[in-house]
């Protein structure tokens, strides 16, 4: 049952208009469905008509009007089939009945807190109706939706409002929303609800006023406000930053608590999971406040990346995702600090993506095949899918770049597009060729390159002698060389730039184009020996192996120009002795990272949020996936913590001189720049309290007593969670008892509990799961919870006697039936199983076994424990 991108056809039958009267009920919502459908002029003459679905049942089927006999259809839950339609365009109409309550997967029309909502994407529709449930098929929507007065006074569709009012003589009453824009059937929406609105307004470039609302539950109203504004924000900058405007007259949101990812861009009515909605500085901390900024923004911009111009088949999933997790990572970059948001963008690469890379789930940014396609909402998809853009903009330029978009949309508007007419536009927009780049689609695995430096004295030359490799992956064993943009600077002996010269020609934007096996580049006319910063701003997402010395590395952390490798500098420092100490040799190199750190955090000119990104060291997954095997989890954590001790004791003198000079009685904002020096206040909290020491201690406790927002108080509940004292079970109960009616900061509680590094962390997660505030039925519970623990806890998780394994595989089956969607998410932290040493290598394989071998598995489950086997 695998899809194959080479079996493309296009649909036989195209659909002009889809109206929809739905008549919302709890357990039988009643679904009209009348389909214009017409044969494609491009399809198989005399092709049957058949209809996806997914759990329906079919009431009546009528063709131009006249009810259709049984034997002229085929209908099972899965299809309707009309082997012999009557002509090249007709009028279906099919009445389906569904059940939103006993919908657990949340995929299809379903309930959350007794609102009703949709998901439809990639396949959700086909459980609402019998639909060609494909990307490539656009319609024009009516949707009329009809409910009881008091159940649902808010009745919300894609589009326009067209008409509403009560339903005659009874309680119900109705809307209609029109949607002038074709659209595929996976960005299909509706709502129906007791909800309260944030209204506010925003005026076009060129003159539209749209009508903004934001739902959310009666009484949060106030925790609205940071998402409106953002919305506005986001709004502007594709005007200004891609000439992009909006194009209905209303634009509304609705944040919901039961939802299976961030958020959906249904066209004009985006549904969002409420945590990338509801923030005031009680209850949110400013990763909450940059989350909800980026992902308004990020399901925003779809609406050009993803619905003007939407993908052919879910294969092009990253022709939406990657470039609009790029639009929104530009946003956020222009709207905060550009370098402290590719630091953090890169930290979550390397930790998701890299990762997912290297291990039995790598898969192309565009895949080829697949057995279940909400798998491949992935890392891969989107971070590295947003890596492959902002390399062609490197490649091209500013100017280049914005020229390819232009003709991008310009040529597809409307259309459902490939990978192929994306990559053209730019090619044609610029006349740059392509065709070697476009294997970043197409080959998985992350590129190593190997990079030499060659000092010729006399000549005055540096040479850089560079070597690429992509490792074999799964279903990939040859791979061929790709493009990579490496942008880079030759530092000299004062700490500037010096000249970037090949031969007579300086190089363009400081990139050079690395393109084969093994390629060389003599730069000229030096009058000292510089030391090289190599991928820069992390030009290409590669795993860059380069003869830096650790001297020049502490001279790139305090020199380079490009802060993303002063950043890096240090990292790469603080990595090399990690891995070294972790495979037991000696951890040389501490008192010049000790140095450089010391410097960095004097650094007057540096700011807060950067220091606060450069002093915190590589995480326990990064060292594993740089030692690549055997990895002993205990031995990772222990390693890091011996050198957190070591930091916060060498630095402890300048780092209660950070902390103290940061403290501001002011009020809080979610600015990046208070947010930046919260930042690197509660770094140094942390490096403080690390030895456990009763100062440190009691610093965190008053902190999290005093704190008047949830950054900080979070901050100091997360070091007094590291440390086995009566302070900490004191800081849990309080911090539950304040917030015990909010679920979203429950979470956090759940959380961070799930990440104690200690030996009766499974046991407590286990406990949790009987907590009246946790629920199983609730994807937000379950990741904060399991999700935590499986993804972020990897000593506790890897336990030694693979207790935490076969945890993880009993929740994945118990929850399997519930919502698969979220249990094949959680499985898929077994992806580094195989790079375990053998004892806990083993227990995984046994706990993923077991979950493969269980018959009635969803497919979602199924393709993940299949694939993880290898
Ligand atoms: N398109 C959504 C986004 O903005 C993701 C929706 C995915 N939903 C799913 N059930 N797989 O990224
Ligand atoms: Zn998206």
């Amino acid at each position: 049952q695998a899809v194959r991108l080479a079996d493309y056809r296009p649909p036989e039958w195209l659909v002009d208009t889809v109206d929809l009267d739905v008549a919302l009920h709890p357990t039988q919502t009643r679904v009209t469905a009348r389909l214009a459908l017409r044969r494609n002029p491009e399809g198989t003459p005399d092709a049957p008509v058949i209809l996806e679905g997914d759990g329906l049942t079919l009431v009546r089927l009528a063709l131009d009007g006249a009810p259709l006999a049984g034997s002229s259809f085929e209908a099972s839950p899965e299809r309707l089939a009309l082997r012999h339609p009557p002509s090249d365009a007709f009028t279906l109409e099919i009445e389906t009945l569904v059940d939103p309550t006993a919908n657990t997967q949340l995929m299809g029309l379903y309930r959350t807190s007794n609102n009703y909502c949709t998901q439809c994407e990639p396949e959700g529709f086909r459980r609402i109706t019998y639909f060609p449930d494909r990307p490539d098929v656009l319609a024009v929507y009516t949707t009329r939706i009809e409910a009881e007065l008091d159940e649902a006074p808010v009745l919300l569709g894609n589009g326009n409002l067209v008409s509403s009012g009560p339903v005659l003589g009874a309680s119900r009453h109705f809307a209609v929303w029109h949607d002038p824009w074709p659209k595929p059937s996976y960005l299909f929406a509706l709502v129906g609800g007791k909800l309260a609105k944030v209204s506010d307004s925003f005026t076009t470039a060129s003159g539209r006023q749209v009508e903004l609302g934001i739902y959310v539950e009666e009484g949060k109203e106030a925790r609205a406000g940071y998402a409106m504004d953002a919305l506005k924000r986001s709004m502007r900058w594709d005007e200004e930053a891609f000439g992009r405007e909006y194009d209905l007259d209303v634009f509304n949101i609705v944040a919901v608590s039961d939802f299976n990812m961030g958020a959906m861009e249904n066209k004009g009515l985006n549904v969002f999971n409420d945590k990338y909605v509801l923030a005031s500085p009680q209850t949110a901390t400013d990763a909450d406040y940059s989350g909800i900024e980026g992902v308004i923004a990020h399901e925003y911009f779809h609406n050009w990346t993803g619905n003007r111009i939407t993908c052919r088949d879910w294969f092009q999933l990253c022709l939406k995702e990657g470039l609009t997790v790029f639009r929104d990572q530009e946003f956020s970059s222009d709207q905060r600090s550009r370098p402290v948001k590719r630091i953090s963008d890169v930290r979550m690469l390397k930790a998701a993506q890299f990762t997912e890379d290297s291990g039995p789930l790598a898969h192309p940014v565009r895949p080829e095949t697949y057995r279940e396609i909400n798998n491949f909402y992935t890392a891969t998809v989107y971070e590295k899918g947003s890596e492959v853009v902002r390399m062609l903009k490197t490649l091209l330029g500013e100017e280049g770049f914005r020229k390819g978009m232009d003709l991008y949309f310009e040529r597809h508007d409307g259309e459902a597009a490939t990978i192929e007419d994306f990559l053209a536009s730019f090619a044609d927009a610029t006349g740059h060729d392509l065709s070697q780049f476009a294997l970043w689609y197409s080959q998985s695995g992350t590129p190593t390159l190997e990079v030499k430096g060659a000092w010729d004295e006399a000549a005055g030359t540096y040479r850089l002698d560079v070597k690429q490799s992509v490792p074999p992956t799964p279903g990939q064993s040859e791979k061929k060389p790709m493009v990579i943009p490496l942008a880079l600077g030759l530092v000299g002996p004062d700490g500037a730039d010096m000249p970037l010269m090949l031969g007579n020609t300086p190089v363009e934007r400081g990139v050079v184009e690395v393109t084969q096996k093994e390629q060389s580049f003599l730069f000229t006319g030096l009058d000292a020996k510089p030391v090289p910063s190599l991928n820069r701003g992390f030009s290409a997402p590669v795993n860059l192996k380069s003869d830096l010395t650790p001297e020049d590395r502490v001279f790139l952390a305090a020199h380079d120009g490009d802060p993303f490798n002063r950043f890096d500098a240090l990292q790469g420092l603080a990595l090399g002795l990690l891995t070294r100490a972790a495979r037991g040799g000696a951890a040389d190199g501490e008192a010049a990272l000790i140095d450089a750190a010391g410097r960095l955090l004097a650094d007057a000119a540096l700011d807060p949020a950067f220091k606060a990104q450069a002093l915190a060291l590589p995480g326990e997954g990064e060292i594993a996936r740089e030692l690549g095997s055997d990895v002993d989890p205990d031995a990772v954590f222990a390693v890091r913590k011996a050198l957190r001790l070591k930091l916060g004791a060498a630095l402890a003198g300048p780092l209660a001189e950070t902390y103290a000079a940061l403290g501001t009685a002011a009020p809080f904002t979610p600015d990046a720049a208070s947010a930046g020096r919260r930042a690197l206040r509660n770094l140094a909290l942390d490096y403080l309290a690390v030895s456990g020491s009763d100062e440190g201690v009691a610093r965190a406790q008053a902190q999290f007593a005093a704190a008047d927002n949830m950054t900080d108080r979070m901050a100091a509940l997360a070091v007094l969670a590291q440390h086995d004292r009566p302070e900490r079970a004191a800081a849990l109960d309080a911090f539950y008892a304040r917030f015990e009616r909010d679920a979203l900061v429950i979470d956090k509680w759940f959380t961070l509990q799930a990440q104690i590094p200690e030996a009766g962390t499974l046991e407590r997660v286990k406990a949790l799961m009987l907590h009246p505030a946790f629920s199983m039925g609730n994807p937000n519970r379950v990741r904060a919870l399991v999700g935590a623990f499986a993804a972020t806890n990897p000593t506790q998780f890897n336990r030694a006697d693979g207790a935490g394994h076969a945890f993880l595989a009993d929740v994945v089956l118990s929850l399997d039936a519930k919502n698969p969607q979220v249990a094949s998410r959680l499985l898929s932290a077994f992806k580094t199983w195989r790079q375990l040493e053998p004892g806990r290598r083993g227990h995984a394989e046994a706990a993923l076994r077991r979950v493969a071998d269980t018959p009635g598995l969803s497919p979602d489950v199924a393709d993940i424990a299949t694939r993880s086997l290898g």
